[in-house]
């Protein structure tokens, strides 16, 4: 089994190329593992209290790039009309959306996340009137025990959820697990740039003002809601903590050795927005380990 990368900085709709190989030996490096992971739980109640501003904070924070991200990593789930995907973790429900638009006719999406308040959001979006001709159905699941049967679907897909599971390696097995033999798994994910200048920016732009434009986001709530004071805290703490989510999570080798332990193959990724995102994907092995 071989993984390949590419860095890529085009926005074309086919799938992105990947060219190289799994470094020998990749390191996990970790280069800041201070700040305490957060348990499943305190995962799911900072995600219910930031619902409400989660996708205007994305908007913000990526200048609208993230619709594009998703739109690459749908491309590398490889799915198309007919066919059955589970979006993993899925928030408000963006890449299930994407992947929706893909799977018409006769595909069935599923979007399912332990947050309620972020499935909440996901609902509301696909309520209105034609936003897709599949409707994506969203539903309670633990990423670390999902509850479908083996096999049951084309492909699954993580946007921007992985860096927050409890255990990474049960997540990406689960993944592997539901989906039959010579589909995809599909994560994007935000990772850690090493190259200057690009790394100097990142560590402002993550560092500095994505926990600024939470603190904001959490004061503004705060004083139009003066019966939730803890909210201005709760936000601000969210975006705090994603930084060093991002930071504790394993380089984009790293990651693919991972996957390739939950038995997966042909495993690739892409770099996209100079090197700040990573969009990984590997297919189901025909005979599981
Ligand atoms: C940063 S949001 C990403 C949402 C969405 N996928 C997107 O692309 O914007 C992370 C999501 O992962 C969910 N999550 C984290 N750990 C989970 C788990 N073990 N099971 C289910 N959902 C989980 C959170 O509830 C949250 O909605």
């Amino acid at each position: 089994m071989t993984a390949q990368h590419g860095v890529d900085a085009a926005s074309g709709a086919s799938e992105p190329a990947m060219t190289g190989s799994l470094p020998d030996g990749a390191a996990a490096v970790c280069p800041d593992p201070s700040p305490g992971r957060l348990q499943d739980v305190q995962v799911r109640e900072m995600f219910d209290r930031i619902a409400g501003v989660y996708d205007v904070l994305n908007t913000a924070m990526t200048g609208g790039l993230h619709h594009r991200w998703r739109a690459r990593a749908a491309d590398l789930a490889r799915v198309g009309p007919g066919s059955r995907v589970l979006d993993v973790a899925t928030g408000t429900g963006d890449l299930a959306i994407e992947l929706a638009r893909r799977v018409y006719p006769g595909g069935e999406v599923v979007g399912s996340d332990f947050a309620e308040a972020m499935l909440a959001r996901a609902r509301a979006k696909v309520a209105a009137p034609q936003r897709t001709r599949v409707q994506p159905r969203f539903e309670w699941g633990d990423a670390l025990a999902l509850p479908y049967e083996a096999d049951s679907f084309d492909a699954a897909t993580v946007g921007f959820g992985a860096r927050n599971f409890a255990d990474l390696q049960r997540g990406l097995e689960e993944m592997a697990r539901v989906v039959r033999p010579g589909g995809r798994v599909v994560v994007l994910e935000i990772t850690t740039p090493t190259q200057a200048p690009l790394s100097l920016f990142y560590k402002l732009w993550f560092d500095r003002l994505v926990p600024a434009l939470g603190r904001l986001a959490g004061s503004t709530i705060a004083r139009s809601r003066s019966r939730e004071p803890s909210a201005r805290v709760t936000i601000a703490d969210a975006y705090a903590y994603l930084p060093s989510s991002v930071k504790r999570f394993p380089v984009p080798a790293l990651l693919a050795a991972e996957m390739e332990r939950a038995s997966l193959c042909e495993i690739g990724y892409v770099l996209t927005a100079g090197g700040i995102v990573a969009i990984h994907a590997g297919t189901v092995a025909p005979e599981r380990a």
